[in-house]
């Protein structure tokens, strides 16, 4: 069993450059499956997610290599329409693959993604949205079976969801004829997806607004394609240096996708400077609390980075509310926190930070992958050795996090413990 291993309390100081973004080559990934020719994909980031979804194109006939950071996808003949439940089960997310799958080859099998450890994550938008461009779905035995000739259509979705979003598109894309979406999710990683879609010949707009717009029904051929940074692993990363006090500097980085995080750190007293590709945080004094953080949807206050910026506040004098509006289990790392010394009180989606002197360090237990980083967030902030065990959650978005820290100045080790 693998652990990551903190000598916390030491103030940081260094650079590092962000990975790619994990939800920005998931969906390309899926994507990859329109091309009837080679894809090529740098800078993705060593992920067990990214690897799982290479298995995936690599079941269903598709040419796969990786190096380093580059993957070469060849889609040119997929044989393989049906995704196995075994790889479904490593990774929700893999839902992705029904829009493209189903517009590519008129037919996709997979297994109904069940709940997750954020909560019921249902995908009846997705299927919805399938259904608007002609799909016909049956759920048989708890596998989807999905066929039809897809044709554009006027998809609304009744909430903007960013997999449904990205799903839509990617169906849209192979079905004759225009689709437009209403309520499209506006998160930077759908409009890295339109991007990559325009690479491969389509014809898409509106991405980063509420209506995207696609004339689909063109076969796309290859493209090249390098993944943006992380915005979530950067918010990991400042929230590291707040919580541990001293200075840091992240390279390769969109500071206009983190406003929102950088604001909170600010208003916290944190000092941060943003230049065209970095951002510098500074953290001298005691941090303070901040105004609710309320999580929500692109352009607001990211719920994937709610867990690390509530462990950076738990020493900040005062009381900080957070509000988690988009998943209904998302305070697990709560209790585990707790254990480190820190007075966090949970009422349904609401969670009240009240900040403490000290943290100390301890054995605590990821659950799942931003809750869990949020526990090494808060092990650098505290004093003496913490322990954090559930390493594999938090693989499935940090490719090298204790090295990355490492290059911040953290004591962080990932080791393996022998259990006897
Ligand atoms: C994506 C991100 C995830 C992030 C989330 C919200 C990826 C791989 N994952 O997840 O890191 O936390 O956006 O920013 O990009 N919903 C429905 N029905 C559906 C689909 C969603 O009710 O068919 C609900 C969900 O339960 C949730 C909300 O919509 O409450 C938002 O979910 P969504 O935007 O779809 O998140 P994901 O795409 O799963």
């Amino acid at each position: 069993m693998s652990v990551f291993r903190i000598q916390g309390g030491q103030r940081l100081s260094g650079s590092v450059a962000v990975q790619g973004a994990k939800n920005s080559v998931l969906p390309i990934l899926a994507a990859t499956v329109l091309a009837r020719g080679e894809c090529v994909l740098r800078n993705c980031p060593p992920l067990t997610d990214v690897e799982y979804t290479l298995d995936i194109l690599r079941h269903m006939g598709c040419g796969v290599k990786r190096e380093g950071g580059t993957v070469w996808v060849d889609a040119s003949v997929p044989t393989d329409c049906v995704i196995p439940d075994e790889l479904m089960r490593e990774m929700r997310s893999s839902v992705i693959f029904l829009g493209p799958v189903l517009g590519r080859m008129g037919r996709a099998e997979l297994t109904y993604p069940g709940g997750c450890e954020l909560g019921p994550r249902p995908i009846d938008l997705h299927l919805a949205a399938l259904r608007t461009l002609g799909a016909e779905i049956e759920e048989r035995n708890g596998r989807l079976i999905c066929q039809g000739e897809l044709t554009g259509g006027s998809i609304t979705l009744s909430l903007a969801s960013v997999g449904a979003t990205e799903n839509a598109m990617l169906a849209a894309v192979a079905a004759k004829g225009t689709t437009t979406i209403t309520n499209a999710a506006r998160e930077p990683e759908i409009v890295e997806l339109q991007e990559f879609l325009r690479t491969l010949g389509a014809d898409v707009r509106g991405a980063g607004s509420s209506v995207i717009v696609i004339e689909g029904g063109k076969p796309l051929h290859g493209g090249e394609h390098t993944i943006r940074p992380d915005r979530i692993v950067a918010a990991t990363y400042l929230s590291a240096v707040a919580c541990a006090g001293g200075e840091g500097e992240l390279l390769g980085v969109d500071w206009r996708q983190l406003s929102t995080v950088t604001a909170a750190l600010v208003e916290a007293g944190c000092q941060v400077e943003s230049g065209s590709d970095s951002i510098h945080i500074a953290v001298q004094e005691p941090l303070g609390a901040v105004r609710p953080l309320r999580t929500a949807p692109y352009p607001g206050f990211p719920t994937d980075a709610q867990a690390v910026v509530m462990a950076a506040l738990c020493k900040a004098q005062g009381a900080t509310v957070f509000v988690e509006n988009m998943f209904e289990s998302r305070y697990r790392h709560v209790d585990e926190i707790s254990r480190m010394g820190a007075d966090i009180r949970v009422e349904g989606r609401v969670a009240v930070v009240c900040g403490v002197p000290r943290l100390f360090g301890a054995r605590v237990q990821a659950t799942d992958l931003r809750g869990g980083a949020a526990l090494v967030v808060a092990g650098l902030g505290a004093e003496g050795e913490t322990v954090v065990s559930g390493t594999r959650h938090i693989r499935r978005g940090y490719g090298d996090l204790a090295g990355d820290l490492r290059a911040l100045g953290a004591k962080i080790w990932l080791e393996e413990e022998i259990v006897i």
